[in-house]
């Protein structure tokens, strides 16, 4: 196996001393980089994704221009439900649209488990091709939605600020809702174990919409999927949880199998080192929206962000998306503040 040149991430995530904390940005291929603006005139979004060369040429930008310590797949969480055979169309201003959401057990046993690592295979191309193309660099992270998520979108058909109707399939149709979470975890788990073999060096599960349930819900319909993804990852990669919103589950998902768990803004670097009794390494939680600060401001909430995380088992990053507004001298003070941390 090729050797690392950055290995921070890496290392942070085995609680192995650094010198400083390694840096990344969630979406940080995205729309606030002008040269992805540029491919994006041209491709539509699913083209970006599914060819290989353009998910590779966008999940480098960052790494080229904005200089962080990992790069993650240029990819999206709904190439799941769109492998078990649901359409789903990204709209223009609107985002994600599945035209067939999923309601009864016809529905559910219509899905498509089998030959999905097949149907997946130009994101194991893409990040095969991305590892060659970093040469060492610095590490590439894999990721899927987790299963709670996967469902929201399956059920309510497009984004949702309360996700009712996912819920109300939950607590209606439970055992309905079990069967759905338990097709998408094993469809997930083998994905990520594809990725894991294909160059992923760190795999990061996005929980973005765990934070709508109540902390009773969230140990019904989210949680005991995260450990089953958790465990059945542990011997295979480092696996960073990112349960958004969800910060009452951080403490049983600290004796989980995960090695990272992700944080948003919405907990305090104190309480969440508290909850989780040091024993697993956390990664966030800048608020995206701070990044519209002068940069001398944004230096200063960086090094107050790692004096309370403190540098060693910590991953620096934003506890949400980076936004499309932001502009590129911005999100690189953030990247330099972490590089240029000293106490
Ligand atoms: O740089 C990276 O982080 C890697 C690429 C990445 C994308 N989506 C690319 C993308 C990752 C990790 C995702 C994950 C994803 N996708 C999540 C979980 C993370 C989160 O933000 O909570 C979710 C919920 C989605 C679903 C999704 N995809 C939505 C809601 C949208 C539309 C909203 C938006 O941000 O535009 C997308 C589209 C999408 N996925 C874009 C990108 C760069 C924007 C597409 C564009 O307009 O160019």
């Amino acid at each position: 196996m090729q050797s690392l040149k950055n290995n921070l991430l890496l290392r942070a995530l085995r609680r192995e001393k650094v010198e400083r904390p390694p840096v990344w940005m969630m979406r940080q291929a995205g729309r606030y980089l002008p040269d992805y603006m540029k491919l994006r005139a041209k491709y539509d979004f699913f083209t970006r994704v599914q060819t290989p060369e353009l998910a590779t040429e966008i999940t480098l930008q960052p790494v080229d221009q904005i200089g962080v310590d990992a790069a993650i797949i240029f990819s999206d969480i709904l190439v799941i439900p769109q492998a078990m055979g649901l359409e789903v169309l990204m709209e223009e201003g609107k985002g994600p649209l599945l035209p067939k959401v999923i309601r009864t057990q016809k529905d559910v046993d219509a899905l498509e488990t089998d030959n999905v690592e097949e149907t997946l295979n130009y994101v194991t191309k893409a990040l095969a091709l991305t590892k060659q193309e970093l040469n060492g660099r610095v590490p590439l992270i894999g990721f899927a939605g987790a299963p709670w998520t996967i469902l929201c979108y399956m059920v309510e058909g497009k984004g949702s600020k309360t996700w009712e109707k996912a819920k109300q399939f939950c607590f209606t149709q439970p055992e309905l809702a079990h069967q759905l979470l338990q097709r998408i975890t094993d469809t997930t788990i083998n994905y990520l174990k594809a990725q894991s073999k294909a160059g992923a060096d760190v795999l990061q599960v996005f929980d973005s919409w765990s934070g709508c349930l109540s902390p009773r819900d969230f140990k019904i319909v989210a949680q005991p999927y995260l450990i089953q993804i958790a465990d059945a990852l542990k011997d295979i990669a480092p696996v960073i949880l990112f349960p958004k919103g969800s910060w009452y589950s951080l403490k049983e998902l600290s004796d989980s199998s995960a090695s990272g768990l992700g944080l948003d803004w919405c907990i305090s670097p104190q309480i969440a080192r508290e909850m989780t009794g040091n024993k697993i390494t956390l990664q966030g939680n800048f608020d995206p929206a701070k990044l519209l600060l002068p940069v001398e401001e944004i230096k200063k909430e960086v090094t107050e962000m790692i004096n309370a995380f403190g540098v060693q088992g910590y991953i620096a990053n934003l506890g949400h998306g980076i936004t499309p507004n932001i502009p590129v001298e911005n999100a690189k003070a953030f990247v330099e503040a972490v590089k240029n941390y000293s106490k």
